[in-house]
């Protein structure tokens, strides 16, 4: 931590806990915010070495407690919203959390903007799922998390990041992937399908970059590694043997096969409680063509036309990181 680093004003964060939004925190923490993080666990948020003392305040509770909402967002000027479920048995739950949830957090900023309280700058981290909500739960959520954002953030200074593909130290979606490719062996969708791919590090500057004045109010931004065009699993293979020093072999799921897959995770998921690894809303989204970010509306500005955030990290070096951390930490 850089001790000259000027203090920068507070940052409302929900999600700290989670994968995408540990990283968040830290980068906050870094670059002298003070965090105010919303948390069902308070031992679930991420050390921050060198963390100057009192530079994060836990706030208990979840995004169903207007209380605990309030009390977050109160004095911030600024608000990172990230938290989410990216996995639920039920639609109901998704629309509950990600919909749901994000309405309940505009609601108690609004309250304090009628309380006499300032507008803060608010990001959302939605996901570039939002762009097909027909295709899943999920996707609806996260779309029907930003027509909430349209409808009640009127007054407030609001962009959207939509991140596509995530990866990197902390995630556990991706780690059965990581697993494959060191065996040499990875079970992928198939189809000509293209997606595009982001360290998780630079998601998460981007996310605190997009705090900044000079980025237009009311953009819907998809930031990525850099790569135009984004990936098909070919490269992301090629990219893999490079990691594990030999060549890593497809093999394709036909569809039929990853809906069977998916009916028998979500019956299992019935007994026993817990989210299903595969769901049939997932299968939709492997054989969607198009996960390529691009700015909205086409012909927008990007992250970068407008700020100085570049993305850092390419694949290779994201992919080498990545194994370190899980191998540092006994994941692999
Ligand atoms: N990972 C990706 O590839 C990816 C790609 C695009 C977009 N995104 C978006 O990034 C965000 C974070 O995803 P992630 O991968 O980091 O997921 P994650 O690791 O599962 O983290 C989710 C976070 O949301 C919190 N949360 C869930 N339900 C909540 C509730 N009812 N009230 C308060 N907090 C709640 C969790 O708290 P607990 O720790 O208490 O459970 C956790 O901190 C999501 O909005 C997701 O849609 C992720």
């Amino acid at each position: 931590m850089n001790d000259a680093i000027t203090p920068r004003g507070s940052v409302a964060l929900t999600g700290g806990s989670g994968f995408v939004g540990g990283h968040i925190l830290r980068r906050l923490v870094a670059e002298g915010w003070q965090v105010r993080a919303l948390t069902r666990r308070p031992d679930g948020l991420p050390p921050v070495e060198g963390a100057p003392p009192g530079s994060v305040t836990a706030i208990p509770g979840d995004l169903e407690s207007s209380e605990a909402l309030a009390e977050l967002v109160a004095g911030a000027d600024a608000v990172i919203h990230c938290a989410g479920l990216v996995a639920a048995r039920r639609r109901a739950d998704f629309l509950r959390v990600n919909a749901e949830g994000t309405a309940a957090l505009l609601r108690a900023l609004e309250a304090g903007r009628q309380a006499g309280g300032p507008a803060p700058r608010f990001v959302l981290i939605s996901s570039l799922a939002a762009r097909e909500p027909q295709l899943s739960p999920y996707a609806d959520s996260k779309r029907q998390a930003e027509e909430a954002l349209r409808r009640l953030g009127a007054g407030l200074d609001w962009r959207v990041l939509r991140p596509a593909v995530v990866y990197g130290p902390g995630d556990r979606a991706t780690l059965p992937l990581f697993r494959q490719f060191l065996r040499g062996l990875a079970l992928v969708p198939g189809g000509s399908g293209r997606f595009s791919m982001i360290y998780v590090e630079d998601l998460a500057a981007a996310a605190v970059a997009a705090l900044a004045p000079e980025l237009p109010a009311g953009g819907f931004l998809g930031p990525d590694d850099g790569t135009a065009g984004g990936y098909g699993w070919a490269e992301v293979l090629a990219a893999a043997g490079r990691l594990a020093g030999r060549p890593v072999r497809a093999v394709t799921v036909p569809r039929v096969l990853q809906r069977l897959a998916a009916a028998l995770s979500t019956a299992g998921a019935l007994v026993s409680g817990r989210p299903a690894v595969l769901s049939q809303g997932k299968v939709n989204e492997f054989g969607h063509p198009d996960w390529v970010c691009r700015p909205q509306p086409p012909g927008a500005p990007s992250l970068s036309d407008c700020i100085s955030w570049r993305p850092a990290v390419g694949l290779d070096e994201g992919f080498s990181k990545t194994v370190a951390w899980y191998k540092a930490a006994g994941w692999l």
